[in-house]
């Protein structure tokens, strides 16, 4: 019951309602309201709890990187600020996913070659890589950060037909995993993965339709990684600020194979990414020591899996993180 069915003004929590003067009930009419909705909320804990793995205290939202990304939730469209490597990281890594998206499908509509696939752009910041929608998809870009997502919405307003294709939605992805009204053929996590509270839960909660595609590029970790991804591009250059990512978060893609693996992927493909500071631009490798870019296929065998069955099979103990700031603004 919520805090208007209850007739009272107040909240979710099991907090002393509040009385607005004009409307005040008898002494005996609020103990027997309060005790009402407090006993409710007990109910509902207990039910959500047990019934509901993917609750906020599984959150894969980390707190602390809330805090940073909030500083810079409006610069996500600065091409010369702090995101100028994502900005240029489009130029490789969009012709990735719809090349690859292409050569899995038989038709290839001219202009518009991702029209009719139904993407997910989880972490999607201001929305750089969502706005990849302009190939014909019809995307939905999430992030836990509210200001992120207003930053994204306010851009994408400017091209009304880009509006008509985009949504966005302030939540993390066990949020709408819990909602599960759909599914979707290509899921993107570019540069998520090493900022989430708990990457094994960030993986057994991809919603792809079997055989959808899950796009991913995040950082390895190596030494070569914490001395050109931490010390020269934040401590040297400036490229990114610094504390933007902790060593220990990195994962190895041999790491990330094994996650996607156990929860019914099967890797394609496994590319390194460089970034060239001089020029501020990004090119293909076969070293994937510093950034990687990953592809895989969702088996079609897992039609039947609900990702929420596959975590509580997993049976994880449910970390500790503040879930109130996911929505900070
Ligand atoms: C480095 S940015 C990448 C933004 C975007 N994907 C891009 O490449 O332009 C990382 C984003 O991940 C978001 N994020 C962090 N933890 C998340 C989580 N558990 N679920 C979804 N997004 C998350 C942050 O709010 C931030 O917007």
């Amino acid at each position: 019951m919520d805090a208007a069915a209850s007739g009272i003004p107040g909240n979710h929590y099991g907090q002393p309602p509040q009385i607005i003067l004009g409307q005040f009930p008898s002494k005996c009419e609020i103990k027997l309201k309060y005790r009402t909705m407090a006993n409710l909320t007990e109910v509902r804990n207990k039910l959500s709890f047990a019934k509901q793995p993917y609750s906020t205290w599984q959150t894969t939202v980390d707190p602390k990187e809330m805090r940073k990304f909030q500083l810079l939730a409006h610069k996500w469209w600065d091409e010369q600020g702090q995101y100028a490597a994502l900005h240029s990281m489009n130029d490789i890594r969009v012709p990735f996913i719809r090349d690859t998206v292409l050569n899995m499908r038989n038709d290839h509509p001219l202009g518009s070659p991702l029209s009719g696939t139904k993407i997910l752009d989880v972490g999607c910041g201001g929305g750089l890589l969502a706005e990849v929608s302009r190939l014909g998809a019809s995307v939905t870009g999430i992030d836990p950060l509210e200001d992120n997502i207003r930053t994204a919405e306010l851009h994408t307003s400017f091209d009304p037909d880009l509006a008509k294709r985009i949504e966005y939605k302030s939540c993390a992805l066990e949020d709408i995993v819990e909602e599960a009204s759909e599914k979707f053929d290509i899921v993107v996590a570019s540069e998520v993965v090493e900022h989430v509270a708990d990457v094994e839960t960030f993986i057994s909660a991809q919603l792809n339709t079997p055989e959808g595609s899950l796009f991913i590029t995040t950082i390895n970790k190596t030494q070569l990684s914490y001395v050109f991804g931490i010390v020269v591009a934040e401590r040297v250059l400036g490229i990114v600020p610094a504390g933007t990512h902790e060593w220990e978060k990195f994962i190895a893609p041999e790491e990330l194979e094994r996650l996607l693996e156990s929860n019914g992927f099967s890797v394609m493909t496994v590319k390194g990414m460089l970034y060239n500071p001089l020029f501020g631009s990004w090119s293909w490798t076969g070293n994937t020591s510093i950034n990687y870019a990953l592809h895989a296929v969702k088996s079609s065998t897992q039609e039947c899996l609900d990702p929420k069955e596959t975590f509580q099979e997993v049976g994880k103990e449910q970390p500790q993180t503040e879930a109130s700031i996911r929505t900070a603004g």
